[in-house]
């Protein structure tokens, strides 16, 4: 694998398990340093020690993206430890409950609006900085088709998701002429833990979403992990402000 990233070093929120993952183990393979920011430390298939036995460099850091302190300290470990922050894949990130609208809990919209939304926006806010200061930089946060349709039974899951795309297309405009590209990528039905939770590993219910794809299949997680990093790359450099489906044409329904 080319080291295009070798120097660089790459943060990636919800990097224990699934697409983040993918997307770290992808930065390393290209040579960059990875913080892998979770608030979950993955015990069984660690991704900092399969990077490091590849000879790549990486570090943990426990954190609640939803939590500024946490966010705030991430961003400082980063820096203690590798002193720069080229890439950011803001891509931690939960389901919640499936509720339509008026059955939807108050305690549901709030978790997935805070982990999926403020997240993103705190880990932006502490992120940028670095950036402005090398005069350059990259964000990919990660949104969903659910933040270009709607989605029945997903409210506060949708409603965070389409924020996401809307606090991209702004920072995107805001940093455009101060070196920093902001996108989204919106996956499709991407087989992790996340989606097994929501099929419930039922056999008739992942065909109903299989079904869904029209490229009938689910994507994996390594697929959505190119695509990010290659918005990241130089490959990508007057792409800015874009909201990225990489979902097996379901949005071109
Ligand atoms: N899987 C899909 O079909 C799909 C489709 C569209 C978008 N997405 C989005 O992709 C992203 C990754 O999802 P995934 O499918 O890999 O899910 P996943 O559940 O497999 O992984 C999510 C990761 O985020 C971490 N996480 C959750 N909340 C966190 C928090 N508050 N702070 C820090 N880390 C936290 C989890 O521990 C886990 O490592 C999410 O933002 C999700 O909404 C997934």
């Amino acid at each position: 694998m080319e080291k295009i990233f070798d120097g660089k070093v790459a943060i990636v929120t919800g990097g224990s398990f699934g697409i983040g993952r993918a997307a770290a183990l992808a930065f390393a393979d290209r040579g960059a340093k990875v913080v892998v920011a979770d608030w979950l430390e993955n015990q069984e298939d660690n991704v900092n020690d399969l990077i490091k036995s590849s000879g790549g460099e990486a570090i943990f850091v426990k954190c609640d993206v939803s939590n500024s302190d946490d966010v705030q300290n991430m961003i400082d470990k980063t820096i203690s430890t590798f002193g720069r922050i080229d890439y950011a894949f803001n891509n931690a990130g939960v389901e919640g409950h499936n509720a339509i609208t008026h059955a939807c809990s108050e305690e549901n919209w709030d978790k997935t609006i805070s982990v999926n939304l403020k997240g993103v926006w705190l880990c932006m806010k502490f992120e940028i900085p670095h950036m402005l200061n090398n005069k350059k930089g990259v964000i990919i946060n990660c949104a969903s088709i659910a933040g270009l349709n709607g989605f029945a039974g997903l409210p506060a899951y949708t409603v965070s998701k389409h924020g996401v795309v809307g606090l991209t297309k702004t920072a995107a405009l805001e940093y455009a002429k101060l070196g920093i590209r902001v996108n989204a990528i919106c996956p499709g039905v991407i087989h992790t833990a996340m989606i097994d939770r929501v099929t419930g590993k039922d056999k008739e219910v992942e065909k109903k979403y299989i079904q869904m794809e029209p490229i009938g299949r689910m994507g994996n997680p390594e697929e959505v992990a190119e695509a990010v990093v290659w918005l990241c790359s130089e490959a990508a450099s007057f792409i800015t402000g874009i909201a990225m489906p990489v979902d097996g044409a379901y949005s071109a329904v």
